[in-house]
C-alpha cells in the first residue's frame, strides 16, 4: 500500500441528457491498492454510474479518474479494460455458452493458445470454489450461487489488477450470500486484487469493506472511511440513519478480542488455601474462582464448595465459555452472556490461558 491509489476519482460528475439532476457530483475518491472500498448508499445515489466510469461503460462529463495512474480518458477501452475485471448481479453470464467457455472469454479474446486457457479455467474453478464437473455445464443448470462464482472466475480470468463488482450478491439468498461474501474475502486473502463493489446493503458494506464510500442521493460522497471509523463516528445524520440501528453491535462485530485489555481474571494457584480464594473472589467481586495451574486453567469452584480442605475438596465445573484472541467482540458478548461466570476465558491456538473478558471491558473496548 502507500504510494498512488490505484484508482483515484478526482471531482468526478455525471449529468445524463435531461435529467433533472446530476448521477454523480463532485466525487472524490481514492483507493489504495489491494483493498476493498465498497459504494454504498439508497438506490438511485449513482453508484452504479460511479462503477461505468471507472471501466469507462459510462463518461463522466467533469473530474477525472486514474486507474494505476493512467486517466481513464486517456487509453483506448479495451486496454483499460483488461486491467479491469468486472461482476455484475446475476453474474450476467452467456447462456448459450458452457461454464468453461464463459470463464475463458477474456483469454480467449486475448488469443491465449488452448492448453493455457485450459490450465487457466482449472485454476480458476479451483480458485473460486467451483466444482470441475460443472465447467461443461450451461449456466441455467447451476445454481444463482454456483453462478456468481463463475461470474467472478470470469472476471479474474486475465488476472487483472482491479475488479469492479456491482451488487454481485443482490439476487442469492441470505445465506448462499453470507457464504459468497466468505468466499471473496478468502479470496481476496489470496488475490490482493483493488476492488471496488457496489451494494445498498450497510452490512455487506461493513463486512467486505476495508473502506466504505457512503452516497447520498445525487451521487454526493456524505462520508469515506474504514466501517470501524463510520460507525464510531458518522460523518452525518444521513450517514447515522443509513447505519441503522445496533451500531455498537455492529462495531462489536469488527473489533476482536485481542483489541481489548484482558484481565488476569479471578484465578487462584490449585495450591492456594480458602482464605486466600475467598479474598481473590472478594477483590473481583464474585462467588467462584478459576483454577490456575501455570498456563492451564483447570476450571472453576463455588465459592460455597470451599471448606478446610481448600480447593482439592472442592467439585471443580470446566469454563465452557473460551474464545481466541481473534474472536470477534460480538461473538465473545454472546459466549460470555450464556456463561454461568458471566465471563469469557481467552486461551492461545495452544489452549494456554490467557486471561478473562467481561461485559465490561467490552464495553470498554467499543467505547
Ligand atoms: N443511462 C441513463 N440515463 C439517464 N439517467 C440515468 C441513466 N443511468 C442512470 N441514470 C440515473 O442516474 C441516477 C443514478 O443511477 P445509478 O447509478 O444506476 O444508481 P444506483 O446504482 O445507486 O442505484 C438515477 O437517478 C438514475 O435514474
Ligand atoms: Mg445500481
Amino acid at each position: 500500500m502507500g504510494g498512488t491509489p490505484a484508482i483515484r476519482l478526482v471531482g468526478v460528475h455525471k449529468e445524463f441528457p435531461g435529467a433533472r439532476r446530476p448521477a454523480v457530483t463532485a466525487l472524490t475518491i481514492d483507493v489504495p491498492e489491494g483493498t476493498v472500498t465498497v459504494l454504498v448508499g439508497p438506490s438511485g445515489c449513482g453508484k452504479t454510474t460511479t462503477l461505468k466510469m471507472i471501466n469507462r461503460l459510462i463518461e463522466p462529463t467533469g473530474g477525472h479518474i486514474e486507474v494505476e495512474g493512467v486517466d481513464v480518458m486517456e487509453q483506448p477501452r479495451h486496454e483499460l479494460r483488461r486491467r479491469i475485471g468486472y461482476v455484475i448481479q446475476q453474474a450476467g453470464l452467456f447462456p448459450h455458452r458452457t461454464i468453461a467457455a464463459n470463464i475463458a472469454t477474456v483469454p480467449r479474446l486475448l488469443g491465449w493458445d488452448k492448453r493455457r486457457i485450459a490450465a487457466r479455467v482449472g485454476e480458476l474453478a479451483e480458485l473460486v470454489g467451483l466444482d470441475p464437473e460443472l465447467l461443461d455445464r450451461y449456466p441455467s443448470a447451476l445454481s444463482g450461487g454456483q453462478q456468481q462464482r463463475v461470474g467472478v472466475a470470469r472476471a479474474l480470468a486475465a488476472d487483472p489488477p482491479v475488479l469492479l463488482m456491482d451488487e454481485p450478491y443482490s439476487a442469492v439468498d441470505p445465506i448462499v450470500r453470507a457464504h459468497l461474501q466468505d468466499e471473496l474475502l478468502a479470496l481476496q486473502d489470496r488475490v490482493h486484487k483493488t476492488i471496488v463493489l457496489v451494494t445498498h446493503d450497510i452490512d455487506e458494506a461493513i463486512k467486505l469493506g476495508d473502506r466504505i464510500a457512503l452516497l447520498n442521493v445525487g451521487g454526493v460522497l456524505e462520508q469515506y472511511d474504514t466501517p470501524e471509523a463510520v460507525l464510531r463516528d458518522p460523518a452525518s445524520p444521513f450517514v447515522e440513519r443509513f447505519l441503522g440501528a445496533e451500531r455498537g453491535l455492529k462495531r462489536m462485530a469488527l473489533r476482536r478480542v485481542a483489541d481489548v485489555g484482558l484481565s488476569a481474571g479471578c484465578v487462584v494457584a490449585p495450591s492456594a488455601t480458602s482464605v486466600e480464594a475467598a479474598a481473590v473472589m472478594d477483590r473481583y467481586g464474585v462467588d467462584w474462582v478459576g483454577v490456575l495451574d501455570r498456563n492451564e486453567l483447570r476450571g472453576w469452584v463455588w465459592r460455597h464448595d470451599l471448606g478446610d480442605g481448600g480447593l482439592d475438596g472442592a467439585p471443580c465445573h470446566p469454563f465452557r465459555a473460551t474464545v481466541r484472541p481473534d474472536t470477534a467482540l460480538r461473538e465473545a458478548l454472546d459466549i460470555l452472556v450464556t456463561s454461568q461466570t458471566r465471563v469469557a476465558v481467552v486461551l492461545d491456538d495452544d489452549g494456554a490461558y490467557l486471561g478473562m473478558l467481561t461485559i465490561d471491558q467490552i464495553s470498554e473496548g467499543v467505547r
